[in-house]
């Protein structure tokens, strides 16, 4: 049984982390990718990927997961390093990717450059993505667009991994099915929504397991509905995750998770959770997240009209301009907290727990690389 206080979502690591420059934390990070195969420029992109997770705040999907989740994936050769993505449909606006196992990190973000690119032409780009591996943050991939000053749309579903049961369904069907939406908002930070469609992703659950904290309530709950604080149940059966929108909205929560479903798998033709196989299932996770399916659009307002970068900068002015009840807590949008803490952390370093950094060191001399030096130690 985990305890000690609650955790606000995105919480900061613990006193006692270190600080890694984000540099030497991404070149080792793409070192790691190199070693197992993948060629360099798709490591260092892959790299970038999985860091962002510790640079902007979504942690749970971030360097956490090489060895969890990437290392293992490239090691049981449920993803190539060498795969050659295949276009499968191309009617300009609109594509349709074979991934072919390529690591979802990089192929993502592939696909998005892709998305931009026919959005220039179109004012919309579409790329359908099936046969990928797990994409990380999903938000990541959808900022590209804002370098461009498109809005970017990013949905993934979790292959055949089902870890969320339907409202009153006894067996898992679903996964977490991350959604992200990315628009430039002129001088002010962009917006960035980058959540799962679950109330908290598989990820999140397990590091407040692995850091000793109690869960919130409305994040998971037992059989009957009721909360449970205890992240340790959750694998162990007796737990699920609940969806978006707590018992009374669960609906909207469970309905997002099928529209990412539908958009990001049925689509392309990837794995999908609801299946006739779900229905053996004992009630706890099942199916592996192979077969992954991403929706990645690009959509170029200034190709439709004129003005829409003004707008965009007095919408989320206006927002941030908005009176707050409490004068403590200003108004912020999605996005704006991850951008600012990105450039402190560019500048003053990435904080990394410290049994993380252990894991690092570890890895390092496995693989025969350099572990990213501490800031302040001596190199
Ligand atoms: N690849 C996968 O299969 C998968 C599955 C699930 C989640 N994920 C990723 O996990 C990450 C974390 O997801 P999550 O659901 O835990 O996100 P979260 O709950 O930490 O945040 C969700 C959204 O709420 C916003 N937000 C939170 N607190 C805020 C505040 N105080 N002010 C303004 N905005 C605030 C965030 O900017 C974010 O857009 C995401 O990057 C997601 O893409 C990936």
């Amino acid at each position: 049984m985990s305890t000690t206080s609650h955790i606000p979502p995105q919480a900061p690591p613990d006193q006692g982390a270190v600080r890694v420059g984000h540099d030497d934390l991404t070149a080792f990070a793409a070192g790691v990718f190199a070693h197992r195969g993948l060629a360099p420029d798709r490591a260092a992109e892959a790299a970038r990927a999985l860091c962002h997770g510790d640079l902007a705040g979504p942690r749970s999907h971030g360097l956490a997961n090489l060895t969890r989740l990437y290392l293992p994936l490239l090691d049981e050769g449920r993803a190539d390093p060498a795969a050659e993505p295949r276009t499968v449909t191309d009617l300009g606006a609109a594509v349709l990717l074979d991934a072919r196992r390529a690591l979802g990190l990089w192929v993502a973000s592939e696909a998005m450059d892709r998305a931009v690119e026919r959005a220039g032409r179109h004012g919309v780009g579409l790329v359908s993505v099936r046969g990928a591996t797990h994409l990380g943050c999903a938000g990541y991939h959808a900022l590209r667009a804002v370098e461009h000053g498109m809005v970017g749309l990013v949905a993934s579903n979790c292959g055949r991994q089902r870890i969320a049961r339907p409202p009153g369904g006894a067996v898992t069907m679903l996964g977490t099915n991350p959604l992200s939406v990315a628009a430039p908002a002129g001088q002010h930070p962009p917006f960035l929504l980058d959540m799962s469609t679950t109330a908290a992703p598989t990820g999140r659950i397990r590091q407040a397991a692995r850091e000793g904290h109690t869960l919130p309530e409305g994040l998971l709950c037992d059989d009957l509905g009721a909360p449970v604080t205890d992240p340790d149940a959750f694998d162990a059966g007796r737990a699920h995750l609940m969806w978006l929108g707590g018992r009374e909205g669960r609906y909207k929560g469970f309905g997002l998770g099928l529209m990412v479903e539908v958009l990001a798998a049925l689509v392309p033709g990837a794995g999908l959770g609801p299946h006739p196989d779900a229905l053996t299932g004992d009630g706890g996770p099942s199916g592996r997240d192979d077969d992954i399916g991403f929706l990645v659009a690009a959509v170029a307002p200034d190709a439709l009209r004129e003005g829409a970068g003004e707008d965009a900068e007095e919408l989320f002015g206006a927002l941030l301009a908005c009176p707050p009840t409490d004068r403590a807590e200003p108004v912020r949008y999605p996005g704006w907290h991850e951008y600012h803490r990105a450039g402190e952390r560019r500048r003053g370093g990435v904080p990394l727990e410290a049994p993380l950094y252990a894991e690092l060191a570890e890895l390092a001399e496995r693989t025969g690389l350099r572990v990213p030096p501490v800031q302040g130690a001596p190199r």
